[in-house]
């Protein structure tokens, strides 16, 4: 009997056994006073590769985007962000919660949206209203089936923002899903934005992190914000020995996953089920189960008796496969036929 193969999500993946020895191996100290030597190295590096002066790890993405809201804003403001984003959709209506934030949510593309949409969010300067503070983007954007913002895009969203007078803040929890797909560097992206997040345990394998760049004024502040939002650790240095080795080892290895990711796309649509390969641009495959007359719950059952694990995704109607470090192309194969077995004679 094969395993079952688990596609809900990357952060689906166990440490390698390279990593496992760098975290046996890691250097530590008490992070909260900043003596854990392993942490400062990430945080050194993560700042480097992001194009930022410093940044700060803590334990998830949502951590780092809350903390990043709450930094660049006060009480009463307003920050704007895609309908689909993660940091409305999934954080608990976080914004609202931990930093006073008023939500106002645009309509894109697959979770894109341009300078325009900026502009008509942001809010006159009336007595009555919100003052607009934070645009928010998600790169890769995981409502929007992992697709990836072209870096002109990002520029001219950036350039409007500013214009206003708004600060940036880049949800790239998967940037480096879009910079291996699209031949970019995370500090081209990074540099357009005031804070950027950047997690650790989705396709670079880590069991847990997450990294916040920005300048070190801002990341001073988000240490202290840390703090309050219960984030500060002790021998991080453990956790953190993983993020470098993912940053050594588990980047360009990314093109795999989204190798695979075409593969499982193009099987899937081949053996007739409805899945578009043309969206796939990155470690997402999006398969439509209201086109099959199915609810995605009734969907994922059926595939999961065949041990084929998808999850619900942003897009209405549709089961979402991610690929990863855990999954390699016999995987994938697997699962074409599995879902066929499952699905196809519908
Ligand atoms: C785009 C995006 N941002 C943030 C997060 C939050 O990550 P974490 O679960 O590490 O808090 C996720 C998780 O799926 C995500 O997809």
């Amino acid at each position: 009997m094969n395993a079952v193969i688990d596609l809900r999500s990357d952060t689906a993946t166990r440490p390698t056994e390279g990593m496992r020895r760098a975290m046996a191996g890691a250097e530590v100290g008490d992070e909260q006073r900043r003596e854990d030597p392993t942490v400062t190295e990430l945080e050194e590096r993560a700042a480097a590769l992001l194009g930022h002066e410093a940044s700060v790890y803590v334990p998830t993405a949502t951590m780092a985007n809350q903390i990043a809201l709450r930094a660049l804003s006060q009480p009463g403001d307003e920050v704007v962000a895609e309908a689909g984003a993660h940091v409305f959709r999934s954080e608990l209506g976080g914004p609202a919660v931990h930093s006073g934030l008023a939500m106002k949510a645009i309509a894109g593309e697959r979770g894109l949206f341009g300078a325009a949409d900026v502009r008509d969010a942001v809010n006159p300067p009336d007595v009555h209203m919100a003052v607009t503070r934070i645009v928010c983007l998600e790169n890769t954007h995981n409502g929007g089936g992992g697709k990836a913002w072209p870096l002109e895009l990002v520029r001219d969203v950036s350039a409007e923002a500013r214009r206003h007078g708004l600060s940036v803040h880049l949800d790239g929890a998967r940037l480096l899903n879009a910079t291996v797909a699209n031949g970019t560097s995370a500090a081209d992206y990074g540099r357009e934005a005031d804070t950027v997040t950047l997690c650790l345990s989705k396709g670079l394998g880590c069991p847990l992190g997450a990294l916040l760049g920005g300048s070190a004024e801002l990341i001073g502040r988000a240490r202290r914000l840390k703090h309050l939002f219960g984030g500060a650790m002790r021998q991080a240095g453990i956790v953190a020995a993983a993020g470098l080795y993912a940053l050594e080892h588990h980047v360009a290895r990314l093109a795999d996953d989204h190798a695979n990711a075409r593969r499982l796309a193009e099987g899937l649509a081949d053996s007739g089920l409805p899945v578009d390969p043309s969206e796939v641009e990155t470690n997402f495959v999006l398969l439509d189960a209201a086109a099959l007359g199915l609810t995605v719950e009734l969907a994922a059952e059926r595939l999961r008796a065949e041990g084929v694990l998808l999850s619900p995704a942003g897009r209405r109607g549709c089961l979402r496969a991610l690929t990863h470090l855990d999954i390699a192309a016999g995987d994938v194969d697997r699962a074409v036929t599995a879902a066929r077995r499952a699905l196809a004679a519908i």
